[in-house]
């Protein structure tokens, strides 16, 4: 049995990987500021034994035991990562300070929560990981896809400065059961719509391509990924 931490862990993805790792017999502490994630979403954890659920936003240091860390603490979609977009920065980068120096104290393993936008407006598709992206710095998604870029970069300096055992995971569109059913993104827009008897909506030509992916696959995934060889961390094959 390990100690795990998951930030966001209220909120959408969090939520599934909360209950996820405590089926595999693992102590899960779940933290949140429920700004975008709800109690709700994990009510159905609050009485496991092995569950323990604190609000606390991660811009702030956090001092804990724990053996492995999921950072997953951020808005996701536009309409909610731009409500404060300074937030968001801070969410991306100072959560990132905090959780990397809490593994380095703790020498626990942690993982990055990335996003397909950190390729920004890509001119290459589909993007391979050699794909350093094209992204505006300076317009209204910046907050989101440059604290992503930022985190990155913290977590890889990490690995280079202190060898802190790392893993970054860029996530695509993912979709299942508790995602924001009123966050403008593609397939919560079609599900909407559709129960609504609307029409569906396709932005452009509709010549434009997605990856999607079910949440019990991303979930698995992350697993995974947390349980690779300690040089390996997701981008460029092995650390070196
Ligand atoms: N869902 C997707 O398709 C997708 C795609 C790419 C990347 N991601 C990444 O995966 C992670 C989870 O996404 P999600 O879809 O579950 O979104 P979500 O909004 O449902 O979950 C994010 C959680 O983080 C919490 N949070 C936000 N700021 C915080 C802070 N400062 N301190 C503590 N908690 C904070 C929210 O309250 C929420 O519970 C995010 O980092 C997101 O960027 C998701």
């Amino acid at each position: 049995m390990k100690k795990l931490l998951v930030t966001g862990g209220a909120g959408f993805l969090g939520s599934h990987l909360c209950e996820r790792l405590l089926a595999a017999g693992h102590d899960v502490l779940c933290v949140d500021n429920f700004f975008t994630g709800t109690k709700a979403n994990v009510a159905h954890l609050t009485k496991h034994p092995r569950f323990e659920l604190m609000r606390h936003d991660i811009t702030f240091p956090l001092y804990v035991e724990v053996d492995e860390i999921y950072n997953l603490a951020c808005p996701a979609s536009p309409i909610h990562y731009q409500f404060d977009p300074v937030q968001t920065t801070k969410t991306s980068v100072h959560g990132a300070i905090n959780m990397l120096g809490l593994a380095k104290r703790v020498k626990a393993k942690v993982l990055q929560a990335s996003t397909s936008e950190v390729y920004g407006d890509p001119q290459v598709h589909p993007q391979p990981e050699t794909y350093w992206g094209r992204v505006n710095p300076v317009g209204p998604r910046s907050c989101y896809d440059e604290g992503k870029r930022c985190a990155e970069t913290l977590f890889f300096d990490y690995w280079r400065q202190h060898r802190l055992r790392i893993k970054v995971v860029r996530i695509f569109n993912t979709y299942g059961p508790r995602m924001h059913p009123d966050d403008g993104r593609v397939v919560s827009n079609f599900i909407m719509q559709a129960l609504k008897g609307e029409d569906i909506t396709i932005y452009g030509d509709g010549m434009q391509t997605r990856s999607f992916c079910y949440v019990d696959d991303l979930v698995e995934a992350m697993i995974r990924m947390m349980a690779t060889a300690d040089d390996f961390a997701g981008r460029y094959g092995r650390l070196r």
